[in-house]
């Protein structure tokens, strides 16, 4: 095997954290959205085994909600998850859930994935191409989808304009980071945001937009659910 993009063959250079702490008020189910049923299995079951066998990944951390970090250890034992290092209690907003999980990322480490749990179906290829740039002068770099839809602005009920899909793009995850710059990014008091990508920018960074997936839909209503459980059959 070659040796990972942006690793430098040092040990625990990589590291993956899953951000699995939100509610899933959108889910409207009795649990919260990590442990929505997927096959019969948690849904965190899914980005957890998968970042777990992924080639590029050193090491695994998981936000889970409160509460709920018994569960989510016990999910990984019995997943025999070898890379995961530790289980944090998540924060308020997704925001708080990363810099709870980076903090047990230790100074060594030299890339931060972040993930949502909400997207199941991460695979290799697409952790490979989002380490690519951070070995090439970025500072991360995030999955995209073209948007092919119209987009319009609406106020109550009417639209307002017709806005240029020109230059837009839809952001997936894992997005990749250099360690000390996420870790710069996530420092004070932090905005709300709903990626961690949004922070780096804001503080100067390069980020590159590398090809993203289709299939890593992210599950937010319970249609998302039977859609992802479809994708993940194979073919
Ligand atoms: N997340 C988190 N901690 C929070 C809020 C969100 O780790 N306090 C995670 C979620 O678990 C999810 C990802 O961030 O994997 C994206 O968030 P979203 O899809 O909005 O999930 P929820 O916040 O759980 O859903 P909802 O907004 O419907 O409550
Ligand atoms: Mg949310």
């Amino acid at each position: 095997m070659r040796e990972p993009p942006g690793g430098s063959g040092v040990a625990g250079a990589t590291w993956a954290l899953i951000a699995a702490a939100g509610a899933g008020e959108r889910l409207r189910i009795d649990r919260p959205k990590a442990f929505a049923p997927l096959a019969g299995r948690p849904l965190l079951a899914e980005s957890l085994e998968r970042l777990d066998a992924c080639p590029w990944v050193d090491a695994v951390v998981v936000a889970a909600p409160a509460g709920w970090e018994e569960p989510a250890i016990l999910l990984s034992e019995e997943l025999a998850t070898t890379k995961v290092v530790s289980c944090v209690t998540g924060g308020e907003s997704r925001t708080e859930s990363v810099r709870a999980a980076l903090a047990e990322v230790p100074d060594e480490a030299l890339v931060v994935l972040v993930h949502d749990a909400a997207r199941p179906l991460v695979d290799d290829a697409l952790v490979e191409r989002v380490l690519e740039p951070l070995s090439g002068g970025f500072d991360g770099a995030v999955p995209v989808l073209p948007v092919s839809d119209t987009l319009k602005r609406v106020d109550g009920g009417v639209v307002v304009e017709t806005v240029s899909r020109d230059g837009l793009a839809r952001a997936q995850t894992p997005q990749g980071f250099l360690a000390p710059v996420l870790r710069r990014a996530l420092e004070g008091d932090l905005a709300e945001a709903t990626d961690c990508a949004s922070l780096v920018e804001r503080i100067g960074g390069r980020v590159a937009a590398v090809d993203g997936d289709p299939r890593l839909l992210k599950v937010t209503t319970p249609e998302d659910l039977a859609i992802v459980e479809a994708l993940r059959r194979p073919a």
